[in-house]
């Protein structure tokens, strides 16, 4: 049965590609791949091609999503899955799965109409290994819990779930959070590895196809020194360092250049006997700047 591995790549639009080269590198500490453009600027995390692209244009949004399936079989099977559950997809061109650096790729769209890829055999670059823009004391976790996890639009909680349900993930609501105008929201997290969660939806009222992306450090020390230069730069902190229930990471949320948020955090660290519920965190994740769509009392 095909299912998707890990999130392998994420592709954004932005119109600041200076400020964001700035960003990902003096306060996120990501590499700069040597054959970036100044149209598109390739993020590095591991010894992977790219991570993440940042796209120039007038707009500020994620663009697109890579899931990674094993093989080429197994793109073929999800295809087959497609097809019989009726959705729209069609396969990429051959120039379309160079530019990401990959050997085959279907696309499609998710059911809020974000950009999806379903992608097998990534360019690893092992002759390149990881190289931080500034000094780390670790690395980015990466392996076998892919790039991180994103807090993704969602137009209908259901359709969304079925259909991330269809790529092979599992999971359930994790919180219900009392809202300040008495509604609760429900926010819902799948994974399809490792990681306690790779995409998370239901947080109502976005206009961005992102909240947030949660990249993570194995060291604490790194997170420490990112959250000082975020602070140095007087970049807008929307909820401060805290510890989540469910994953148990030890994370804080920024402003990226495009006004969606960074979650960057340490320590992941919970897999509970089956499926639980929270109603708040366990320290921290005070409210700081508001507006950017995590004005949260977690
Ligand atoms: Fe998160």
């Amino acid at each position: 049965m095909s299912k998707v591995l890990e999130l392998g790549y994420l592709g954004f639009n932005a119109s600041n590609m200076d400020e964001w080269r700035k960003f990902a590198t003096e306060c996120i500490g990501l590499e700069v791949a040597s054959d970036t453009t100044d149209d598109c600027l390739f993020l590095r995390m591991d010894n992977h091609h790219h991570r993440i692209a940042i796209h120039k244009s007038d707009e500020d949004d994620m663009s697109y999503m890579g899931w990674r399936v094993a093989t080429e079989q197994d793109l073929n099977a999800m295809a087959q899955k497609f097809d019989d559950a009726g959705i729209e997809y069609r396969m990429a061109s051959v120039e379309e799965i160079r530019e990401r650096r990959v050997l085959g790729l279907i696309k499609l769209h998710d059911p809020s109409g974000i950009p999806t890829e379903i992608f097998w055999s990534p360019q690893v670059d092992v002759m390149k290994p990881f190289h931080p823009s500034r000094p780390m004391y670790g690395k980015f976790l990466t392996g076998s819990q892919g790039l991180g996890h994103v807090l993704v639009r969602a137009d209908d909680n259901e359709a969304t779930y079925k259909f991330y349900e269809l790529l092979g993930l599992t999971g359930s609501v994790e919180y219900r959070i009392a809202l300040p105008n008495g509604a609760v929201a429900q926010p819902i997290f799948m994974t399809c590895n490792d990681r306690q969660h790779v995409i998370a939806f239901g947080i109502p009222g976005m206009e961005k196809n992102i909240n947030h992306l949660m990249l993570e450090y194995d060291n604490i020390y790194d997170l420490g020194i990112s959250h000082d230069a975020v602070r140095n730069n007087n970049i807008d902190v929307a909820l401060q360092l805290g510890m989540h229930a469910n994953d148990k990471l030890y994370t804080f949320y920024c402003a990226s250049p495009s006004k969606w948020l960074l979650e960057l955090g340490f320590g992941e660290d919970y897999k509970p006997l089956a499926q639980e519920h929270y109603v708040g965190d366990i320290f921290g994740h005070g409210i700081e700047k508001k507006g950017y769509g995590m004005d949260l009392p977690l």
